[in-house]
């Protein structure tokens, strides 16, 4: 069956009115909408690790009555020396139609897009440090369903944000969205180059992060991202970076703490913290089921 080649590549190839439904039609399906049937094939070519995006992928096609087939890269023939468009091109011709990618290089999506016109529906999963839209659509979902009015926001983004593909695409969402503050902390070296861009503001230390702030968002250390030299020892970096109880008190009154995993509990963030009553990671984690089917529902027109 031919698709209309609509793709989700990063924030960026979105216009406002795609923005919009995505975010109403997550909330809406978490509402209890009923999703569409798709009568489609998807496969989910993953060549790095995953747990929740994977998953919850495969949970949101299902969900939506599609076919879901699973290529890990250890078991496919990439191992055998073949380019990724080989291996698109190949899964296509079998009618596939829709490929969700991971892939650790910057840009894979943009490129297959360009390349392959007419081929199935591609849906970025995270790549490289520059892009992961669903995860950042998936976010702002989460706080959309519980009435935060972004005009309002104040967001804090905290950790190593330089290495993180879900900053990268959240501060392109972000700013769409017109939050009314959105700051960025983290050690030198995890920090982006360069000064802020108009709208954004760096913090020198965690506790300036988070005063006043609504939403506090932790990022994982991505240390599969940096040589050696540049990671952190643990203790070290909890106590100057880590996420404690005692921060939620500078923020505003029932400030929320959002992650988007996977966690590491005692580095950028204290396992009180994670579970306690301010933490909404695992609402993200819900919403993200949610927002894939709408990203689904959406790239099939
Ligand atoms: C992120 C990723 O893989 O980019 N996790 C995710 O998709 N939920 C963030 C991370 O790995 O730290």
């Amino acid at each position: 069956m031919p698709n209309n080649n609509n793709h989700l590549i990063d924030i960026d190839t979105l216009d406002d009115s795609d923005l919009n439904r995505l975010l109403d039609r997550a909330c809406a399906l978490a509402g209890g909408a009923g999703p569409l049937a798709l009568d489609r094939t998807v496969a989910n070519l993953f060549f790095e690790p995953s747990t929740r995006t994977r998953i919850s992928f495969e949970l949101a096609a299902c969900r939506l009555g599609m076919r879901v087939i699973n290529i890990e890269l250890a078991h496919s023939s990439a191992t055998k020396g073949e380019s990724l468009e080989d291996t698109v091109a190949t899964v296509a011709a079998m009618g596939v139609d829709c490929i969700v990618l991971r892939h650790s290089e910057n840009g894979r999506c943009r490129e297959l897009a360009h390349t392959r016109s007419g081929g199935p529906c591609l849906i970025n999963a995270g790549e490289g440090i520059e892009a992961h839209p669903s995860q950042a659509l998936l976010d702002a979902a989460t706080l959309k369903a519980r009435g935060i009015d972004f005009g309002r926001l104040r967001l804090a983004i905290i950790g190593d944000v330089r290495h993180s593909r879900v900053a990268a695409s959240g501060l392109q969402l972000w700013q769409r969205l017109g939050v009314e503050q959105l700051r960025l902390a983290g050690p030198d070296g995890m920090m982006p180059d360069g000064e802020p861009a108009s709208g954004i503001q760096y913090c020198r230390r965690l506790e300036e992060a988070v005063r006043d702030v609504d939403v506090i968002m932790m990022l994982r250390v991505q240390r599969e991202r940096m040589d050696q030299s540049g990671w952190p020892e643990p203790g070290a970096y909890f106590d100057q970076w880590g996420l404690k109880p005692e921060h939620l008190d500078l923020a505003r009154p029932g400030c929320m703490v959002m992650h988007p995993g996977p966690i590491n509990r005692g580095m950028e963030i204290a396992a009180e913290v994670a579970d306690g009553d301010r933490s909404i990671i695992l609402d993200q984690v819900r919403m993200g089921v949610f927002m894939r089917m709408a990203i689904f529902e959406w790239v099939f027109g």
